[in-house]
């Protein structure tokens, strides 16, 4: 028989109370899934409190590369996820991507030893694992900023993967010079050279909304997520990661009006008046919507009854080098 959601969220705590294990979830998750969740966060957030965390098992509500950086962080750990949905922007490169992306750099005359890749956390193990292996290292659209400045410093090309937003928005907040792979221009002449990966959700947003918007209710602000394009971000009253898009908005004036570019259970949740999306079209992650309270439960009772389903595991050499590289970003 199909217990009702009432009754899941009962039986979800009776599993919780009993057993050694914390239940982790982003943002995007669907709300009854985020109000059950013990940890919530960015993906920052996520990858540094789930390190803390003792529990022998988190059950990780997300998408694919977030249970991965646990376990890559923590092999100790046993991390097991309701559904293994993975990141469309995520799945854009594999490590024989990756190789071509370096290949093209070397073709058009940058050596790898002048070459320090960036992965964005939306990322694959064993992309994060040959970041790794180039003395490279994980950023995500928090501290992008920062990873980038600090990586600068070393005087080499910047070779960033996969988001080519994320690459281009810091590139312009910064002054940079950057080209996107296949679209043309010479890499010698770029600071950061990305690869042409994306995320379809955030390409939902575009110009013609903020004008819509800015039309409607004059005064409103717009604020976006750094997947977004440049055009988006460039006309958007503040760009920010998850997390830093609900402290901007949560301490926006009550009779403050903001149009907000990310995905729909977040900004649905945020503020109850004045919160518009920034599409007509519903900015919904299909991946991050595939978990249901049910799943949760299954993978609780599975626990519970000693063989637990969908456990993430990593291969020893790619959990080396992919645990290098999200370290060297924790260090920052
Ligand atoms: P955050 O790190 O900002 O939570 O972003 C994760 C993500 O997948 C956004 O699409
Ligand atoms: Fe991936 Fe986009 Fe979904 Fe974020 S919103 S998890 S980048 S597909």
């Amino acid at each position: 028989m199909k217990l009702s959601n009432e009754e899941l969220k009962q039986e979800i705590q009776r599993l919780k109370d009993k057993l050694s294990v914390t239940v982790v979830a982003h943002f995007y998750q669907r709300d009854e899934v985020f109000e059950i969740a013990d940890i919530t966060g960015d993906s920052l957030e996520l990858a540094m409190r789930t390190q803390a965390d003792d529990a022998e098992f988190v059950l990780f509500c997300g998408v694919g590369f977030m249970g991965q950086s646990v376990k890559v962080l923590s092999p100790e750990k046993r991390v097991v996820m309701p559904k293994i949905a993975c990141c469309a922007m995520a799945r854009m490169i594999d490590s024989l991507y990756y190789d071509e992306s370096v290949k093209f750099l070397n073709d058009n005359g940058i050596a790898s030893e002048n070459i320090l890749p960036i992965t964005y956390i939306n990322s694959n193990a064993d992309v994060k694992a040959k970041v790794g292996e180039m003395g490279g290292m994980v950023c995500t659209s928090s501290n992008a900023k920062k990873i980038i400045t600090t990586a600068l410093k070393e005087g080499k090309k910047i070779l960033f993967v996969p988001d080519r937003c994320l690459g281009q928005n810091i590139a312009n907040q910064m002054g940079l010079k950057s080209m996107v792979i296949g679209q043309g221009g010479d890499p010698k002449e770029a600071d950061i050279i990305c690869y042409d990966g994306f995320c379809s959700v955030h390409q939902l947003f575009t110009v013609e909304d903020i004008e819509f918007y800015r039309k409607k209710y004059p005064g409103i602000k717009i604020a976006t997520h750094p997947e977004c394009d440049p055009a988006i971000c460039d006309a958007s009253d503040f760009v920010g990661s998850t997390s830093q898009l609900i402290k901007y908005i949560t301490e926006l004036p009550e009779e403050q009006k903001v149009a907000v570019g990310t995905e729909f259970n977040m900004v649905n949740r945020l503020r109850p008046k004045n919160t518009y999306i920034l599409s007509s079209t519903k900015p919904e992650c299909p991946t991050m919507n595939e978990t249901t309270l049910e799943d949760v439960y299954l993978t609780l009772k599975s626990i519970e009854d000693g063989a637990p389903i969908n456990e993430i595991e990593v291969d020893e050499s790619t959990q080396k080098w992919a645990k290098i590289a999200l370290e060297r970003m924790l260090a920052l």
